[in-house]
């Protein structure tokens, strides 16, 4: 079965089972501080687990592309030395929304691996979560009774909450779920060691495929556990591993959703991807790796520049520009490329997940010149990267003293500013019979990490709720009135702290509001709450998970007073003159440039407005 087909059977069957099935939502969060990218398929739903949106439909099913490089799931580290583990991917998914439960749950992702796609049933185990003392949570025995119907107990394996308790982040909705394990190893490996000994050990050839989340709680941000509203089903199968699992292979990378883009690069390089030995040949382990690492990494910043996330010095661009750098280096340590080659490789990606994801092909050129730009510019940076080391070691090798080490500040500078990875200035500096000042080194690392995790440190604590009775059904929506009106009467229906490094804040949400969050450039409106004892500056609104925030310095001192919300209109009325000015700016630009340009970002507030975008011709 071709991964496309692979693909479709999944909708297909989740269809026929009463799901919408819906395109994945982009890979870039936009709108959520505790999430920089969708990391799993039930992502873009969070809203609706936690109760915060009303339900249209209560299954639904799609394939997310996911993005795993930064936060609570983290796997840049793993990606290309093994063969199972993506910075993108895509992640099948079926969901009930307070419908179904357990035990239509598991038996779905029965039927299909084992009646539909035909997977061997002696290959595969289940786990169930084990309880846990400390979350005062007891063994998942309706899991373990479900699955007793369809597979052997010997094969129902119990898991410890670090795999089986799923969690999205720190914050936000979580429960114990059940995972389906498929053991590729051939007969007579399986008769000596039993597969059940080795499901969660990193065996390269027992691999998790799909994740059953039984999603009945909140993690609040003091630790503790809060029962949601209402119970859900949050499942994820790792697409490209079923597809290895269907076409037998042993490794992600020998699939076809792959292997065209293995080819194009030995095609580039002239050097032979040849997995079977690596075990036998160090310097084809290198190759293999980088190569891995190259065919993964295209994908994730294709995608990303698709979904409108270019490369960048902050946030969610920086992260697409430090994976973009990193196989980069790949390939110029490992496959001795000396110009820009990544870019390339998007034609090969574009024919091979167009179909499914036709913002691959409309946008392709795209890709292919911000990929191109940055790939120039990173070579320059390596070039001047070794210039430097070279003239460090030189000097220090003239200097003639025994055993001399290359700074760990070089080093650092090295790693932090030209994104040299450490072993690659080690060999170099080998190459003048030096070595490097490791110890130094990861001291400046350490530091550095305490640094940004000290800027970054957001502290969010839960919301609490006033009494107050507001028009609304608690917790769901806010009235926005605010395109009508520029004052109404609101009351505070729930506010928290949020503490950064400089400042503390308080955030409200009012069940009236006359307040524009920002959103598309715009900036949100200011304004005061007004009541008779107090008057509240709001400094800023924005929007978070659907939900209107105000944002003050100081919270009135009756929280449950009947205030009346007022917009600073004159800074809302130029804004909006600013707004509709980068409409007019678009249009124009479409009518001179041609109608390929789109808005990349923008920023429109009372005093003026940006608008970014990307052309192929020059000197405009
Ligand atoms: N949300 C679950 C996971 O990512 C299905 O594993």
């Amino acid at each position: 079965m071709d991964s496309n087909k692979v693909r479709q059977t999944f909708l297909d069957f989740f269809k026929s089972k009463g799901h919408v099935i819906v395109p994945s939502a982009p890979m870039v969060v936009k709108g959520d501080p505790t999430l920089m990218f969708n990391n799993s398929g039930m992502a873009p739903f969070k809203d609706l687990f936690l109760g915060n949106a009303p339900i249209k439909n209560p299954r639904i099913a799609d394939t997310q592309k996911c993005l795993r490089v930064s936060g609570k799931h983290n796997d840049l580290e793993e990606v290309g030395v093994d063969t199972y583990h993506h910075t993108m991917f895509e992640m099948l998914g079926n969901w009930s929304f307070g419908d179904y439960f357990k035990k239509d749950a598991i038996a779905w992702a029965w039927e299909l691996l084992t009646e539909v796609y035909k997977i061997d049933k002696e290959r595969l185990y289940v786990t169930v979560f084990e309880g846990s003392k400390e979350e005062g949570l007891a063994f998942d025995q309706e899991a373990y009774d479900t699955w007793k119907q369809f597979i052997s107990e010997d094969r129902i394996l119990n898991g410890n909450k670090k795999d089986n308790f799923w969690e999205m982040g720190d914050t936000g909705p979580c429960g114990p779920c059940s995972e389906i394990h498929y053991d590729g190893r051939s007969l007579s490996e399986r008769k000596k060691v039993s597969g059940a000994t080795l499901v969660n050990n990193d065996d390269p050839q027992v691999i998790e495929i799909w994740n059953n989340v039984f999603m009945e709680f909140e993690r609040k941000a003091d630790g503790s556990l809060v029962k949601l509203p209402k119970q859900h089903v949050d499942t994820g199968m790792g697409f490209e591993r079923l597809v290895r699992v269907l076409q037998k292979k042993k490794s992600n990378y020998d699939t076809d959703v792959f292997s065209p883009i293995l080819e194009k690069i030995e095609e580039l390089s002239g050097l032979h991807y040849r997995p079977d030995d690596e075990e036998k040949h160090k310097a084809q382990l290198i190759i293999n790796i980088a190569m891995r690492v190259i065919a993964d990494h295209i994908r994730a910043i294709s995608f990303s520049i698709a979904d409108g996330q270019l490369p960048s010095n902050t946030g969610a661009g920086y992260v697409i520009r430090r994976i973009l750098r990193r196989a980069i280096r790949y390939g110029y340590q490992s496959l001795n490329m000396r110009e820009p080659f990544m870019y390339r490789l998007v034609p090969t990606l574009a024919n091979q997940m167009g179909e499914a994801f036709p913002e691959l092909k409309s946008q392709k050129m795209l890709i292919e010149k911000v990929i191109r730009e940055e790939e120039l510019s990173f070579f320059k940076t390596l070039e001047y990267g070794l210039k430097r080391i070279d003239n460090v070691c030189v000097e220090l090798s003239n200097q003639h003293k025994e055993n001399s080490l290359v700074d760990g500040k070089v080093v650092f500078e090295l790693y932090d500013t030209y994104g040299f990875p450490v072993d690659l200035t080690s060999l170099i500096a080998r190459g003048y019979g030096l070595d490097i000042d490791e110890k130094s080194f990861l001291s400046h690392l350490e530091e550095q990490k305490n640094r940004s995790r000290a800027a970054a440190t957001v502290d969010t604590d839960d919301w609490i709720f006033t009494a107050v009775q507001w028009r609304g059904e608690k917790g769901q929506t806010v009235e926005f009135v605010g395109y009508e009106t520029l004052e109404c009467e609101s009351y505070i229906t729930r506010y928290r702290k949020v503490k950064s490094k400089t400042k503390e804040l308080f955030q409200l949400v009012l069940d009236v509001t006359p307040f524009y969050a920002e959103s598309g450039g715009q900036v949100g409106d200011t304004g005061i709450l007004d009541s008779p004892n107090d008057i509240v500056q709001i400094l800023d609104t924005k929007r978070e998970n659907g939900v209107i925030i105000h944002i003050t310095d100081k919270l009135p001192e009756n929280l449950t007073a009947h205030f009346h919300a007022k917009v600073d209109g004159e800074k809302r009325a130029l804004t909006q003159s600013n707004h509709s000015a980068t409409h007019l700016l678009h249009a124009a630009l479409r009518t001179v440039l041609g109608t390929h340009v789109e808005q990349k970002g923008s920023l429109v507030n009372e005093e003026h407005l940006r608008f970014d975008f990307l052309t192929f011709q020059s000197n405009t």
